[in-house]
């Protein structure tokens, strides 16, 4: 599951008519790498929550038959197979959120789709930048442990104010038992510096915890605030992710991510690499 709904007001002007989700890193909306992480890990059914304004992600995973015909008239088959081969990453399925009341309210909204199966959740504001990928990191804790996994990075102190933070005991180098969980705590309060990195394992109890759960920071629906609710009857672990995350809805990430991802590329690297070299002589 992907939510896709927020505002998006830490990325304005730039989101005040397009979802921040669809910002482009180098050519590629940020949701497409969320999805194809996804996929990635061997997930093939995927569902996310839109709301007003987001119709472009809808259309970005649709067919766009009279452009397919365009690229086939100029023999552009490279491009044509990519474009094919967005619609055909997973089957793909959209709920709208109507008011937003938070991210808590957003996945709630997956309640008939998830049923009876735990499923995982990946913020489409969230790049990961891994070997193995982050999912299926996730995955592979979920089916060790069998409970619900929160994937959690290290993060500066002075920053814990803009993330869940989790406090916990060690069960290994990466995995820790949950012991307590604070949705943007100030320092003082913070049971660490290990943040949630937007990607999550839950399980079908999240719905019922979310309907205990009474609006909290920002007077949203926490995600943060229901887990806290299943951490009083049940385990929770948090496994630290490795790879690179970059978060988009936050414009000097947006700007790293996409020097960082452009230097990846083939085409990009070498004249990229020359352009950063120029610039840096006179800063
Ligand atoms: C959300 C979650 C927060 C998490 C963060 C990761 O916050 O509520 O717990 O640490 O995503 O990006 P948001 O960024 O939507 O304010």
């Amino acid at each position: 599951m992907i939510p896709a709904a927020g505002f998006g007001t830490r990325f304005l002007p730039a989101t005040k008519a397009q979802p921040k989700e669809m910002l482009p890193v180098v050519d590629t909306p940020t949701i497409q790498y969320v999805v194809q992480e996804a996929v990635d890990s061997g997930i093939e059914d995927i569902l996310i929550i839109t709301g007003r304004g987001k119709r472009s992600i809808e259309d970005h995973f649709d067919r766009n038959i009279e452009l397919e015909r365009r690229l086939l008239e100029k023999q552009d088959e490279i491009l044509y197979n990519e474009l094919r081969s967005i619609e055909e990453m997973a089957n793909i399925h959209f709920i709208r959120q109507k008011e937003l009341n938070g991210l808590g309210d957003a996945i709630y909204h997956a309640r008939f789709h998830c049923r009876n199966e735990p499923f995982a959740v990946l913020l489409g504001d969230t790049i990961v930048d891994s070997v193995i990928p982050c999912t299926r990191q996730m995955i592979d804790a979920y089916e060790q442990y069998g409970q619900t996994v929160i994937g959690v990075e290290t993060v500066d102190p002075s920053k814990v104010d803009r993330y869940g933070i989790v406090g916990g005991d060690k069960l290994s180098e990466t995995i820790l038992q949950l012991t307590d969980m604070i949705e943007k705590p100030s320092i003082k309060d913070a049971p660490s510096n290990l943040a949630v990195a937007g990607r999550y394992i839950l399980t079908p109890e999240i719905f019922s915890a979310l309907e205990k759960t009474p609006r909290g920071k920002g007077n949203e629906i926490q995600l943060t605030d229901a887990l806290r609710i299943i951490l009083d009857q049940e385990s929770i672990i948090a496994t630290v992710i490795s790879g690179k995350r970059f978060d988009i809805g936050n414009k000097l990430d947006f700007m790293k991510t996409t020097i960082e991802m452009g230097l990846k590329r083939d085409e990009f690297k070498a004249p990229l690499s020359e352009f950063i070299k120029e610039i840096a002589k006179n800063l």
